[in-house]
């Protein structure tokens, strides 16, 4: 029998990651935060000297990301760099996020995470900009979690600020608004709701009311 998947998609800062997070833990779900995966490969080509501008080098980029996860003893372990959350890395991700070479690179190891999360795990939550519509299409709860633009742009100032990086607040809501129309407007797998998603607007929730609202829905939707 194939275990539940939760598919939880939307723009950065917008709450997804913290919800998807605690709603795995509660559930006793495997989690994987696919923007790492993104990240990580943006990573690896930096690392190397080269840059977003060449599609055939993020490929390979992601290809030898794929490798190093698979041979890891703790393939969350290639992905807890804290470098990766670097506001540099999250730019340089989200430009080669745009090739589809790239994207098919990655799709597998998410598709394969979502249909065998381990036997320590009931199911799987899986957070990024195409779970719903692309990597899990047929997720047994769909959610596109979004907020003002604003609201998310002070939220990362906060969080960059808690980190001791310097930054203003103009400076991060533009880094915002470029990031979020470049993931909504590439052709491959933008950043969308799926059909049948529900979308929720964190704009006005904390992180324990907004879990509080999911496992709600978790309830509804995932209990025969
Ligand atoms: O969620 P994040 O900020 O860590 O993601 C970094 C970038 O990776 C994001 O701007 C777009 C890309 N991404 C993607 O295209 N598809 C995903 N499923 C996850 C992330």
């Amino acid at each position: 029998m194939t275990k539940p998947v939760i598919a939880i998609d939307g723009p950065a800062a917008s709450g997804k990651g913290t919800l998807a997070r605690s709603l795995a833990t509660k559930l006793e779900f495997a989690f994987m935060d696919t923007g790492a995966l993104y990240r990580a490969t943006a990573f690896e080509l930096l690392a190397a000297g080269l840059s977003a501008k060449d599609k055939s080098d993020a490929m390979d980029a992601a290809k030898i990301l794929v490798k190093r996860i698979k041979n890891a003893e703790n393939p969350q372990d290639v992905l807890e760099n804290k470098t990766l959350r670097e506001d540099k890395i999250g730019k340089e991700a989200s430009k080669i996020a745009a090739y589809p070479v790239v994207r098919e690179a990655l799709n597998k190891l998410q598709r394969d995470f979502a249909a065998d999360p381990g036997t320590l795990y009931k199911g799987a939550v899986l957070d990024g900009r195409d779970i719903g519509t692309v990597i899990c299409p047929d997720a047994d709860l769909k959610l596109f979690i979004t907020a003002k633009t604003e609201i998310r742009a002070e939220r990362r100032l906060k969080e960059l600020q808690s980190r001791g990086i310097a930054a203003t607040y103009e400076a991060v809501l533009e880094d915002m608004r470029e990031r979020d129309a470049r993931d909504a407007e590439r052709e491959t797998a933008p950043m969308k709701p799926a059909d049948d998603a529900v979308i929720i607007d964190s704009s006005d929730l904390d992180a324990g009311e907004m879990l509080e609202k999911v496992i709600l829905l978790v309830k509804q939707r995932l209990t025969n």
